[in-house]
């Protein structure tokens, strides 16, 4: 497996004190090591290993059914393992109390590939969803945060009180992320989310993600099928294949790899026109 570190513009490699967890001055938030897992005798993943940097915006991309969503509610257990270990921020998940555990997932995010939002609820109180699960806050305080939240993902305040249903399938999106970022979490999981939308909505979400990254020093975990997203945004780009990663590194990795699949997603017609128009852009 060819593996390309990335530089963080954050990271002072040369002013950094060793610390635990840190290689080459870049340090690991998520470690996947020798992660099995199926249903029945469906093996979807088989020893995969994957580590993800602490500010950086990583695609996952793999043909449709691989296991990229299986992979992502692996991480955060809501689908079980047969084998391997998932470090999360430093921190091995079977080695830590019921306690602790709670205090870990605080710390992530989440906007699911589907159904990302609860249809009974109001926007406002779908982002208190999390709030409610893990702190114990004055309802004026959440009402606040939740007001925030929906400012941050550039959504209007009116916004607040609409049901899913009122929404348009860009709004969904910003408002699922705010529901991902209620407890400011350090790393958040996005499956898919650009899918959907129209070429500038899809735009216009991958600048509000580089941006909150860039704010608020999130690590982004993003599944996407979205050529435009994985030249645009990304810093660096997993591919999953024949139940592992088959290949990760940067665009030019991907531009330069001869792996057959990698080869026709990154160098089709569609992701040939991505590459012209980039070179074709005026600074
Ligand atoms: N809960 C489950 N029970 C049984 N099989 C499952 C379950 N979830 C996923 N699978 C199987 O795991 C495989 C991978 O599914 P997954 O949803 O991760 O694909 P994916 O890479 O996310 O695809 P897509 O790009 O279409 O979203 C598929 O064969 C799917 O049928
Ligand atoms: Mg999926």
């Amino acid at each position: 497996m060819e593996k390309v570190l990335p530089v963080d513009p954050r990271e002072d490699a040369s002013a950094a004190e060793p610390v635990e967890g840190r290689e080459n001055g870049t340090e690991i938030i998520l470690s996947v090591q020798d992660l099995t897992v199926g249903f029945g005798s469906n093996i979807v993943l088989d020893k995969l290993n994957l580590d993800i940097y602490r500010g950086e915006i990583l695609g996952f991309v793999g043909a449709s059914g691989t296991g990229k969503s299986v992979l992502m509610r692996t991480v955060l257990r809501l689908l079980p393992r047969r084998s391997g270990s998932i470090k999360i921020l430093g921190v091995e998940y079977d080695a830590v109390s019921e306690e602790e555990r709670m205090e870990l997932d605080m710390r992530l995010g989440v906007l699911f590939q589907h159904g990302a939002l609860f249809s009974s609820l109001t926007v406002k109180e779908n982002i208190q969803v999390p709030m409610r699960e893990y702190l114990n806050l004055p309802q004026d305080l959440m009402d606040e945060l939740a007001r925030l939240k929906i400012d941050m993902v550039g959504l209007a305040p009116e916004a607040a009180d609409k049901f899913p249903s009122e929404l348009s399938g860009g709004m969904i999106k910003r408002a699922a992320l705010a529901r991902a970022l209620a407890l400011d979490p350090d790393l958040v999981f996005l499956d898919e989310p650009t899918s959907g939308l129209d070429p500038i909505g899809a735009a216009e979400f991958d600048n509000l993600i580089a941006k909150l990254r860039d704010t608020l020093g999130l690590t982004v975990y993003m599944v996407t099928h979205d050529l435009d997203s994985l030249f645009s945004v990304c810093d660096r780009i997993a591919v999953l294949g024949k139940k592992k990663v088959l290949v990760e590194g940067t665009i030019e990795d991907m531009l330069a790899c001869d792996d057959e699949w990698v080869t026709s997603y990154f160098q089709g017609k569609r992701a040939r026109s991505i590459v012209r128009d980039d070179e074709n852009k005026v600074s």
